[in-house]
């Protein structure tokens, strides 16, 4: 059986974006295995520490190794990715064995996709940016079809949100799509 590792860009207890992932988790069930990436332990980005890399970060880099897939569920912070998660993907980018630049990232070749829940743009402009930089890494992004969730006023007040209809087949098929993308 197949593995999606869910990376979650916003590092909050009740995020809205662990929330959509787990209605993910829920569509995927008995199709793949789901494993979430913790990654709060791992340090700011400091070339001085690549000489020998801080334990969490091997930690990360072989979750990302053994994993299929990345699904990737991010709010967008001022109008692109939240830092957390390019600390994150900072770390990924470089070469596992450092002996060289040749030698290969954990997450070159990795295939990806992205959805995000956020203000009323739907995180668009974070996905645009996250696509570019996850390209640039060489990850094998499926662009279409990403999920992007307008938060209603409900969940601002409540802490919690429900998907409507509409939003739960966006999920559904994008889920769908990416099972057969790391077929
Ligand atoms: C520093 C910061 C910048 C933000 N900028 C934006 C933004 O540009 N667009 C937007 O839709 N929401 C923005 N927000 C609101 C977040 O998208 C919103 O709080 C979202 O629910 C956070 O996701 P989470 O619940 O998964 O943590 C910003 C929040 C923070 C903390």
């Amino acid at each position: 059986m197949k593995t999606i590792l869910f990376v979650i860009g916003s590092l909050r207890k009740d995020s809205f974006n662990r929330q959509l992932a787990k209605a993910a988790e829920q569509m995927l069930a008995g199709n793949c295995q789901v494993k979430y990436l913790e990654y709060s332990d791992v340090s700011f980005m400091n070339q001085d520490l690549e000489v020998s890399v801080p334990s969490a970060v091997s930690r990360v880099r072989q979750e990302v190794v053994e994993a299929d897939g990345l699904w990737i569920f991010s709010p967008e912070y001022n109008f692109s990715y939240p830092g957390v998660l390019k600390n994150l993907l900072d770390w990924l980018s470089r070469p596992m064995d450092m002996s060289s630049f040749q030698n290969p990232s954990a997450v070159v070749g990795k295939k990806v996709t992205i959805s995000g829940a956020g203000g009323k743009n739907q995180t668009a402009n974070c996905r645009a940016k996250l696509s570019e930089l996850l390209e640039f890494m060489k990850m094998n992004l499926m662009h279409e079809p990403q999920t992007g969730i307008a938060l209603g006023i409900e969940a601002w007040t409540k802490g919690e949100f429900s998907l409507s209809d509409e939003q739960r087949t966006l999920l559904q098929t994008q889920a769908e799509a990416f099972l057969k993308f790391i077929e």
